[in-house]
């Protein structure tokens, strides 16, 4: 099985690689390398079922020349798993191109480079941002579906083509709405923020927000293997998937906590304020996982677990 995945140097798509390599099968994929990190790929690289091409997949004709170059080096993909997309919310904020091009402009073209090609399922990665902001707990069949951020919207307009395309010359595809996700090689979010403040000036930790924020947080390592699970297990046309921990969500507050305790005990916490982070964050939700346990997978972690477990990982990148 040859396996492309697009953000592939990416916090995920990079781990992503790493797991589906140890299982046997072929992986090539692409990143641009603005958010991603070469290092990341340096275990899948020693493996020669390996194949990477740095490449910008917002142009049709680029996506279109890196996954000919992935076919021929290693037949047809069966699958696109599709990663690649702007990670970093508050820039998406402040100039909503950025959200449109690294986001949807790279769904549109990996879905009209499937359609060129033949390749015919899709696995995507998209959010719980496309929900918005809502008081219910959030099932997959939640609506109305109002994002709140701009990178929720363009996750919530790559989820409705691919919708389309299942019509036209998709067989499957997978809509992965993730929660936060937390572990090594994060490029990204609260734990990290905070690991790399700690470790530059550890005077006094600033927190955004007042820290009452509740999400649910996801290890990375179980957000793979759910995943893999999905796409082995879920044969609809269309296959729309929750993924979450178990039982309630952390606060900013205990995350900060924690990380200061691991990190730089002492250290005086300021929060700046406010019931949300930045503009578009949606400060507290819970995740309804019921479809996904169904199919037959649970996670083994709570959310705090998780977010120790991260804690932990990250304080060791920084040798504490
Ligand atoms: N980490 C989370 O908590 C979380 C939560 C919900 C959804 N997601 C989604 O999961 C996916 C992976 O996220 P991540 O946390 O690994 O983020 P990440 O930023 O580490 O990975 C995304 C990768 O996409 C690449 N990329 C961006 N624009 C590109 C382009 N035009 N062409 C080629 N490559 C491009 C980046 O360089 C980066 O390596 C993303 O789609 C993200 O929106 C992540």
């Amino acid at each position: 099985m040859h396996h492309f995945i697009t953000g592939i140097a990416g916090f995920i798509g990079s781990q992503l690689a790493d797991s589906l390599l140890k299982s046997g099968d072929q992986v090539s994929g692409a990143d641009d390398l603005s958010l991603g990190r070469r290092e990341h790929l340096d275990l899948a690289r020693k493996n020669p079922r390996f194949y990477f091409i740095k490449s910008d997949l917002s142009a049709a004709a680029q996506a279109l020349k890196s996954l000919s170059a992935a076919a021929k080096w290693g037949g047809r993909p069966d699958i696109i798993w599709h990663l690649a997309a702007n990670s970093d919310i508050p820039a998406g904020a402040k100039d909503a191109l950025v959200d449109f091009k690294r986001t949807l402009q790279t769904t549109f073209a990996m879905i009209e480079t499937a359609k060129s090609l033949g390749i015919r399922r899709i696995a995507f990665a998209s959010t719980s941002a496309v929900y918005g902001e809502r008081d219910d707990v959030l099932s997959e069949d939640s609506g109305p579906m109002l994002p709140i951020s701009s990178y929720g919207a363009n996750k919530l307009a790559g989820e409705a083509l691919l919708s389309a395309a299942a019509e036209t010359h998709l067989d499957r595809t997978w809509i992965f709405r993730f929660p936060n996700v937390v572990g090594p090689r994060a490029t990204h979010g609260a734990i990290f923020d905070f690991a790399a403040r700690l470790a530059a000036s550890p005077q006094s930790l600033k927190v955004l927000g007042d820290g009452l924020q509740t999400k649910p947080y996801l290890h990375v390592e179980e957000l793979i293997d759910a995943m893999e699970f999905i796409v082995s297990r879920a044969a609809e046309r269309r296959n729309v998937f929750n993924i979450g921990p178990n039982g309630a969500g952390t606060s900013v507050k205990f995350m900060a906590e924690q990380t200061v305790a691991r990190m730089a005990p002492g250290t005086p916490i300021v929060y700046t304020g406010g019931d949300r982070g930045w503009v578009g964050d949606v400060p507290r939700f819970r995740y309804d996982t019921k479809r996904l346990k169904h199919l037959g997978w649970r996670p083994k972690l709570s959310s705090d677990q998780a977010v120790l477990r991260a804690i932990d990982e990250v304080a060791r990148v920084y040798g504490r």
